[in-house]
């Protein structure tokens, strides 16, 4: 037992709760709707990490952390001969699995579906059966705690093949979000909390609040990196990294080890 197990439990018990609501954030729609300034940033936002996803070039075989609804599984699944989608939440990848069905019925029932494994597991006690070209997280690496971000990637070294890749999409920091139009974000004066329209973040402590709609409140682990403080977490563990931010809400990246042919 280390010191985020307790923590690591309340983050799968809120996303297995959230299921539902949880596309609601992704489409801005419900509580998350913050007008129509603050949408068009964040459609250039999403674009611009859709066009680093495919410049990436995420084919051959790709394990993907962290799945929950499915809304990059679809994007992998486009380019890549076989994904494993693994999630603590069987509530969430219930519904990635219906947007695939969705998405092949629309496209005359073949193709991606059928190169996507959906897997029900706890990232923390995963261990490949095979090796992967790419592993792939969205909104993923700021829920490792401090104390398991040496051996979540050394899981991902595990996964991934000699010559393997990986890429990263997640929450930039908030003070690039703080001050846009309709944003909620507020970082507090001392830089180590701030509030968002979920509630608040111990920026320094490396944890969040969340709350849902039907008021039952969570503690995760959220922790946020800037492109260079991701690059030298990352360097010390031995992976070359290049990453940057979208205008506003993302961080994105992606890399290989550092001694890799
Ligand atoms: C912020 S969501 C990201 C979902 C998806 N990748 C996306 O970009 O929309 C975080 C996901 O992590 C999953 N999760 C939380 N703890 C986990 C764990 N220990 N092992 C596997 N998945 C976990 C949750 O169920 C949730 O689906």
């Amino acid at each position: 037992m280390t010191s985020s197990d307790g923590l690591l439990a309340e983050q799968r018990a809120y996303y297995r709760a959230r299921a539902p609501e949880y596309d609601d954030w992704w489409q801005r729609r419900g509580r998350y709707d913050r007008g129509e300034a603050f949408q068009t940033v964040w459609e250039n936002d999403v674009a611009d990490a859709e066009r680093a996803l495919a410049g990436f070039g995420a084919t051959g075989s790709v394990i993907e952390f962290a799945a929950g609804t499915g809304n990059w599984t679809r994007h992998l699944a486009k380019t890549a001969s076989h994904v494993t989608a693994l999630d603590a939440s069987p509530e969430t990848l219930a519904i990635a699995a219906s947007k695939l069905e969705r998405g092949a019925n629309l496209e005359g029932g073949v193709g991606e579906i059928d190169r996507v494994e959906l897997v029900t597991g706890d990232i923390f006690g995963f261990e490949p059966d095979r090796t992967y070209d790419v592993a792939f997280m969205g909104f993923w690496h700021s829920h490792v705690p401090a104390d398991r971000l040496e051996s979540f990637w050394a899981l991902v070294d595990r996964c991934l093949a000699p010559d393997g890749r990986f890429f990263l999409i997640d929450n930039a920091h908030p003070s690039l979000t703080q001050g846009l139009a309709g944003s909620p974000l507020e970082v507090h004066t001392t830089g180590e909390t701030a509030t968002s329209g979920q509630g608040t973040i111990d920026l320094a402590g490396g944890t969040a609040e969340r709350t849902l709609t039907d008021g039952r409140s969570f503690e995760i682990v959220k922790r946020y990196f800037t492109p260079a403080s991701l690059a030298e977490a990352l360097g010390d563990l031995g992976w070359a990294v290049e990453a940057r931010t979208t205008e506003r809400f993302f961080l994105v990246a992606d890399g290989r080890r550092r001694d890799q042919p």
